[in-house]
């Protein structure tokens, strides 16, 4: 195809997150709790992306996140971009912050610690290398990217 096309339309007000990786699109619709915004959702995936190979993007009308609303998408989406738009034009562009702690969202990798026998919400402090792992504040053991389970 010549022509510029948008493979998902363009909004006119609302929130674009941009460069999501296309395996941890439905972790980031979880944590964003998307399932209970009634505005208008579009999303694409396994888009072509020079960065990634295949990403995904959704599009959120007439919604604004704050800063640490979108900040706990970092775990599954640390190259996320998110695009605020206003009357069609994208006025701001934010990079999205690794938080230095995290509360629920993440289950505990360890089958014997508290948070998954009792009525007890994980807590983990953000351990960041190369990739984010998650250490827990009750039992001490690390959830690795690739361990987390998102609640
Ligand atoms: N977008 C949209 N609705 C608008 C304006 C922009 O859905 N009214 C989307 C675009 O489709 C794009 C993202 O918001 O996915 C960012 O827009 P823009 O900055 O114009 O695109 P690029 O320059 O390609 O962005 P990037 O910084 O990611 O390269
Ligand atoms: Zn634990």
């Amino acid at each position: 195809m010549k022509d510029k096309q948008l493979i998902v339309s363009a909004i006119k007000n609302g929130t674009v997150i941009d460069h999501i990786p296309a395996r941890n699109l439905f972790k980031v619709i979880s944590i964003l709790s998307l399932e209970r915004i009634d505005t208008q959702i579009t999303f694409g995936t396994n888009l072509d992306s020079k960065r990634f190979g295949s990403k995904a993007i959704i599009k959120i009308a007439d919604k604004y996140f704050l800063d640490e609303e979108v900040n706990k998408i970092a775990l599954v989406a640390p190259q996320a971009k998110l695009n605020i738009i206003r009357d069609y034009e994208v006025i701001e562009k934010r990079d999205v912050e690794v938080p230095d702690s995290i509360t629920g969202i993440v289950k505990c990798v360890n089958p014997k610690c508290i948070t998954n026998n009792e009525e007890v919400i994980a807590k983990f402090s953000v351990i960041q290398s190369d990739d984010i792992a998650l250490k827990c504040i009750y039992c001490e053991k690390i959830t690795h990217q690739d361990q987390m389970t998102i609640i």
